[in-house]
């Protein structure tokens, strides 16, 4: 039987926090060996937030040398940027046809961000529907991505059953994939939010290119409580965010940790977590200054991936065309 396809991509729309590395980049490497494997660099996503056009280039080429110095493998995995393959925004267009005013306006990253800005831009409203496209296109099984992007993979699902049931079976249905620990990481500074690269307070997330005298700054800094127990709860919610990070950087278990630190102070525990972090950290941040210089190999990459990438996003792209009464050329 023919592998099933994962698929999932993030937006280089600034440099990675650790959230996005446990949400979603880590657990990408794992699944290389027993799924066929997409990953895009959403450029075209990126775009929905003004973008300086000189960042966007930067950001996008070190999206891409993070995904190889993370460990994907271009030999294994089909690599490449969203804006190279054009059938993305083809199938968004027809999928834009059968989607519902009232479900794009329901969508929290939407009212999110529409509330943050002066003008609500047309962009960020269809924002899901690209990424239905994204995923549709690819007849994908499984999207790893952070809780975050639970109610856009949910609102793929609806999109791909409405035009199953219209125009006979088309597409996969897709089911998010997230990790067991890691899958929400919080801000630093005010944990009832998520840990975000485009967050005023740069205290508030690690990148996963910041230094290790900054990262172990920024976990100092890190905000908890006046208990100076180390538990897990939801009265310590600070605590219990960088105890998350702890677990998913070290593999170690929550109840590890917290039996490992009975009795230990915050002092203590923020140390060591430095460490933890910054151990996890090293090998990839090292690789990436290598990988990043090489412009001849990260063309390659980017562009074998869109080769491979377009092949099957014009099958499945064909067939749409096709299905909704367009005549072939
Ligand atoms: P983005 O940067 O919005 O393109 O997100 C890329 C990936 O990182 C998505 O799979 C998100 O769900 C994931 N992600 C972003 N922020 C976090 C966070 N704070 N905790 C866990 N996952 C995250
Ligand atoms: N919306 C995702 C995010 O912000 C990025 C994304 C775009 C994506 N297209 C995708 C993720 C397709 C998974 C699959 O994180």
């Amino acid at each position: 039987m023919d592998k099933k396809v994962v698929y999932s991509g993030i937006q280089p729309s600034g440099s990675l926090t650790i959230g996005n590395y446990l949400g979603a980049l880590k657990n990408f490497i794992g699944l290389q060996d027993e799924y066929n494997c997409l990953y895009c660099i959403v450029d075209m996503h990126a775009i929905t937030v003004p973008q300086e056009p000189k960042l966007l280039r930067k950001n996008t080429l070190d999206v891409l040398a993070l995904y190889l110095a993370a460990g994907l493998d271009p030999e294994k995995s089909i690599i490449y940027i969203q804006s190279h393959v054009p059938a993305h925004v083809e199938l968004m267009w027809m999928l834009n046809s059968i989607s519902s005013m009232g479900q794009l306006q329901r969508m929290t990253q939407f009212k999110d961000k529409s509330k943050k800005s002066k003008e609500v831009l047309a962009g960020i409203f269809n924002y899901p529907v690209l990424m239905a496209a994204d995923i549709l296109l690819y007849q994908t099984s499984y999207v790893p991505v952070g809780e975050d992007q639970k109610q856009h993979v949910e609102l793929t699902r609806d999109l791909a059953q409405k035009f199953n049931a219209r125009y006979s079976d088309t597409f996969v249905l897709p089911d998010i994939l997230t990790p067991k620990s890691g899958a929400r990481i919080m801000s630093l500074q005010d944990p009832s939010i998520k840990m975000s690269k485009s967050d005023p307070d740069a205290n508030s997330f690690i990148l996963i290119l910041d230094d290790e005298e900054a990262t172990r700054r920024k976990i100092k800094r890190a905000v908890t409580d006046s208990l100076n127990s180390i538990d897990y709860n939801d009265e310590q919610v600070g605590l219990k965010n960088l105890i998350n990070i702890y677990s998913s950087f070290s593999g170690k278990s929550v109840e590890e940790i917290v039996a490992m630190y009975d009795g230990k102070g915050y002092g203590e525990f923020k140390e060591d977590l430095a460490d933890v972090v910054c151990d996890g950290l090293r090998p990839l941040r090292e690789r990436f200054k290598e990988i990043r210089a090489d412009k001849e190999y990260l063309e390659k990459v980017y562009k074998e991936g869109a080769e491979k990438a377009s092949y099957l996003a014009n099958k499945t792209l064909r067939k749409v065309y096709k299905k909704m009464g367009f005549i072939a050329k």
